[in-house]
C-alpha cells in the first residue's frame, strides 16, 4: 500500500501527475463541475497541531469530491487515552484514508505501521509535503514552468523548506536558502534529505545571506521563525532571525517579476511585511487556494490510481 509521507516517496512522474491532476481538478472546479471521483469514500483526519489551511482544504475537497471528511482533534488522546496501535487499526477499519498532523513525525510512521489504509502526513515537525505541492503549482501558474526556476527560502530550514526543497529537487529547480547557520540546512545532510539523484537543472545553494539568496529568485519564500511546538525558544528566535525578514528592500533584490510566497500563517511585523504581504508580489491567497486543489489531486492520486 502506498502512502504520503515525505515527498521522496514518490517519483518525478508521480509528482507530475499529482500537479496535472491538482490543475484539471482546479479547471473543472473553475468551471463549477465537481466530479465526484471519491464518492462514498471518507477520510479520517487526525490533528495533534491547530490549523486552517490543511483543515478546511481536506474537509471541503472531500466534500466537493463526493466524499466527506471527519475531524479528530486532541481528544482521541493519541497514545495517552488508547494506543497508536488501537487507534490506527480502529481508525483505519472504518475510513478509507487517513490524514494525520503530528507533533512528531515518528508518530505518523507509528500509524503506517498499523493502517490498514493510505495515510497522508498533513505536516510534522520534519516535513509538510502537502504544503510543497501548492506551493510549486503557484510557482508554476505564475511562470509557465519549473525546470530552471529560481526559489529563494528566507528564514528557518524548517519542516516545509525541507518539502520544498525535496520538491524541487525531483523538479529541477534552483534553491538557494539563506538561513542563520544553527537553523541551515546541515550541508552533509541534504544529499539524504532530497533522497535519490536531483532531476536536472536542481542546484542549491546555502548562504548565510538573504540578499544573496534573492539574486535572480524568480520566488521568494518564507514562513514563521517559531514553528508549531517551538514557542519555548520564541524570544531567542526572532532576535537571531531578525535580519531575515522579507520586507520591501529584500524583495527589490529579487528579479523585477519575482512573487512573493508562505504557507501561512504569517506573523506579519516578523518574517514578512504588511507591505510585501499586501503588495501585488504576494502570491500568498493564490498559494493557499491552491491546497484545496492540490489536496484533490493527492487524494485522486492516491485513492484511485496507486491503490485503486
Ligand atoms: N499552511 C498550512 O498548513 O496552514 P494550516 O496550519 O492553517 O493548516
Ligand atoms: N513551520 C510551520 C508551518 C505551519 C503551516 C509550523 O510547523 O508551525
Amino acid at each position: 500500500m502506498r502512502h504520503f509521507i515525505t515527498i521522496n516517496d514518490i517519483e518525478t512522474a508521480e509528482l507530475q501527475r499529482i500537479l496535472e491532476l491538482s490543475d484539471s481538478l482546479k479547471n473543472d472546479w473553475k468551471a463549477g463541475k465537481h466530479p465526484p471521483l471519491l464518492a462514498g469514500k471518507m477520510l479520517g483526519m487526525i490533528f495533534e497541531k491547530p490549523s486552517l489551511r490543511t483543515r478546511v482544504s481536506f474537509q471541503t475537497g472531500m466534500f466537493q469530491l463526493g466524499g466527506s471528511a471527519m475531524f479528530l482533534g486532541n481528544e482521541i488522546g493519541f497514545g495517552k487515552r488508547e494506543s497508536v496501535k488501537d487507534i490506527a487499526e480502529v481508525l483505519s477499519s472504518m475510513v478509507d484514508a487517513v490524514m494525520f498532523r503530528a507533533m512528531k513525525h515518528q508518530s505518523v510512521l507509528d500509524v503506517i505501521r498499523y493502517s490498514r489504509c493510505p495515510v497522508i502526513n498533513g505536516l510534522t515537525d520534519m516535513s509538510h509535503p502537502c504544503q510543497a505541492l501548492a506551493d510549486v503549482m503557484t510557482v508554476y501558474e505564475v511562470f509557465g514552468q519549473l525546470q530552471g526556476i529560481k526559489i529563494a527560502w528566507v528564514g528557518d530550514a524548517n519542516n516545509v523548506a525541507a518539502s520544498l526543497l525535496q520538491t524541487a529537487a525531483k523538479l529541477g529547480m534552483k534553491v538557494s536558502v539563506a538561513a542563520p547557520e544553527q537553523f541551515q540546512f546541515n550541508p552533509a545532510a541534504v544529499k539524504n534529505l532530497i533522497g535519490g539523484k536531483p532531476f536536472s537543472g536542481f542546484d542549491l545553494e546555502l548562504t548565510d545571506n538573504p540578499q544573496r539568496a534573492v539574486r535572480d529568485a524568480h520566488a521568494v519564500f518564507t514562513d514563521v521563525w517559531v514553528s508549531m511546538g517551538q514557542e519555548a525558544e520564541e524570544e531567542e528566535r526572532k532576535k537571531i532571525f531578525a535580519p531575515y525578514q522579507v520586507n520591501t528592500a529584500l524583495m527589490r533584490q529579487a528579479r523585477n517579476d519575482a512573487v512573493f510566497l508562505h504557507c501561512l500563517p504569517a506573523r506579519r511585523g516578523l518574517e514578512v511585511t504588511d507591505e510585501v504581504m499586501d503588495s501585488p508580489q504576494s502570491k500568498v491567497v493564490q498559494e493557499a487556494e491552491n491546497r484545496l486543489h492540490a489536496q484533490k489531486g493527492l487524494l485522486v492520486w492516491l485513492l484511485n490510481e496507486v491503490n485503486g
